[in-house]
């Protein structure tokens, strides 16, 4: 990765990456084209009550057949960077173990359209659509799931590395376990006891060092490999000291009943041990595993993603602990219910940089709105607008303060498929019509073109 400036004068370091995400699942529909396999969301997605409405990502953006059509409007728009994600079952045939050549063959098509554009893919192994044949040989409870997941990052790897450069291996490993494997209310929509969840998490980390191994080995061009997890982000009730040191450690902390915490996964892979609070935490749940193990998943990455949303403000007890401090009545909330609380992006870098000592790269933020086409055809949105305003100048603070980030990836690029919420809230900055395909760019997409034109200077200027 090019090696950022400290110029930040009125707008962002040089080299700073501006851009969009999707993923496979969400945008792509053809879940039965061209030899594709199901996925576990496919099934989740048939399990009565599952899925808000009942919704399914079928057809969804059906990006598989217009993806020219969505990267000529990222190329109008002038996106420089889009995160996309690999469907692993549109692209590996499980019984033989063989890769589906169509599947790769969308790839293919994909990269070298984005390529002709200028417009740098960033791609993604994993998030969240694991093959549903795997699954029923015991998915990522099976020790076998790491060479399962090494043969599918070989494939991918070999295929695409001769143009793409930019990898990211895993997407928040927290929420599919947590909510995937743990509550069962996203797929594969089971149960399972904790200390079987953090089996199923050691074998995702193995995983995921296997694959950064992979691409280190076999990529055609120098890779830049990364991660991009999940969790929750405090920020302090005021800037106090003691309120400070409060929301980091919060941020950092593990909760006995769950995987839904920072630590677990990324002490890792960056420091190469599972976190003391979380040992102590998690007890006998903690799994066994070989000494050799933690060599292969902290296998040095070149940056961290982080994907961050909003965050929770937390104050110091006077016996040095932390408590949530509830929110103001009224305060403004997005149609996810999440707060907006655009300093979690300032925070989250700042507590991640510091404890692990990489470069950050923002790899989603953005929010859910109920957009729809006014009566003048186009799509207002000036909540994103705002939202969008507030998270870049509180990133640009910590940028100027000397936290080392690389890129915003804005979430999402185009509305799509929001896995058990269904299709009711949007999270794009171009609008979908999930019933004729036509997009339409909404204010915010014209808006954030203007802070990729200007660098992130007109940020300053409004
Ligand atoms: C993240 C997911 C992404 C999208 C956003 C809203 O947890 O990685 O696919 O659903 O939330």
């Amino acid at each position: 990765m090019a090696i950022v400036s400290s110029e930040t004068a009125g707008g962002f370091p040089k080299g700073f990456v501006w851009g969009v995400s999707t993923s496979a699942y969400q945008i792509e529909g053809a879940t039965r084209e061209d030899g594709r396999e199901a996925s576990v969301w496919d099934t989740f997605c048939q399990r009565e009550g599952a899925v808000l409405s009942g919704d399914t990502a079928d057809v969804t953006c059906d990006h598989y057949h217009r993806f020219r059509e969505d990267v000529k409007l990222m190329s109008e728009f002038q996106v420089p960077a889009y995160r996309l994600s690999i469907s692993w079952p549109r692209v590996m045939s499980t019984d033989s173990s063989q890769p589906n050549e169509l599947g790769l063959a969308f790839y293919d098509a994909l990269i070298d359209e984005l390529l002709a554009a200028g417009i740098s893919p960033w791609v993604t192994l994993f998030h969240w659509d694991f093959p549903q044949s795997r699954h029923d040989q015991g998915g990522w409870l099976n020790p076998r799931c790491v060479d399962w997941f090494a043969e599918y990052a070989s494939t991918v790897v070999e295929r695409l590395s001769d143009r793409v450069t930019q990898w990211i291996t895993v997407n928040e490993p927290q929420c599919f376990l947590h909510f995937g494997h743990g509550l069962g209310i996203n797929a594969p929509g089971v149960k399972l006891s904790l200390a079987d969840q953090l089996t199923a998490a050691h074998h995702v980390l193995l995983a995921h060092g296997r694959a950064v191994a992979i691409i280190r080995e076999h990529a055609k061009l120098p890779p830049q490999v990364g991660w991009a997890p999940v969790g929750i982000t405090c920020s302090p009730a005021t800037e106090d000291r003691a309120h400070q040191e409060a929301a980091r450690r919060a941020t950092m902390d593990v909760k006995a009943d769950n995987l839904w915490n920072n630590t677990w996964f990324s002490d890792p892979v960056f420091l190469g041990h599972y976190p003391e609070e979380g040992l102590r935490a998690y007890g006998k749940a903690a799994p066994k595993y070989a000494a050799s193990d933690m060599q292969h998943i902290a296998a040095p990455l070149d940056f961290l993603g982080l994907n961050i949303y909003t965050a929770m403000p937390v104050e110091s007890q006077a016996d040095g602990s932390w408590s949530e401090v509830s929110l103001a009545p009224g305060t403004a909330r997005t149609a996810f219910d999440w707060p907006v609380r655009e300093e979690c992006l300032y925070w989250g870098p700042k507590f991640h940089a510091e404890r692990y000592g990489v470069p950050i790269v923002i790899t989603e933020n953005g929010m859910a709105n109920i957009d729809w086409p006014a009566r003048d055809g186009r799509v207002h949105d000036p909540q994103r607008i705002d939202y969008l305003h507030r998270h870049l100048l509180a990133l640009h603070r910590g940028i100027v303060e000397g936290v080392d980030v690389r890129g915003y990836f804005h979430w999402s690029w185009m509305d799509n498929f929001e896995w058990a919420e269904g299709f009711r809230r949007r999270f794009g900055l171009i609008y979908v019509d999930f019933e004729s395909g036509l997009r339409r760019p909404k204010d915010s997409a014209a808006w954030y073109r203007e802070v990729i034109r200007s660098h992130g200077r007109s940020l300053f200027t409004e």
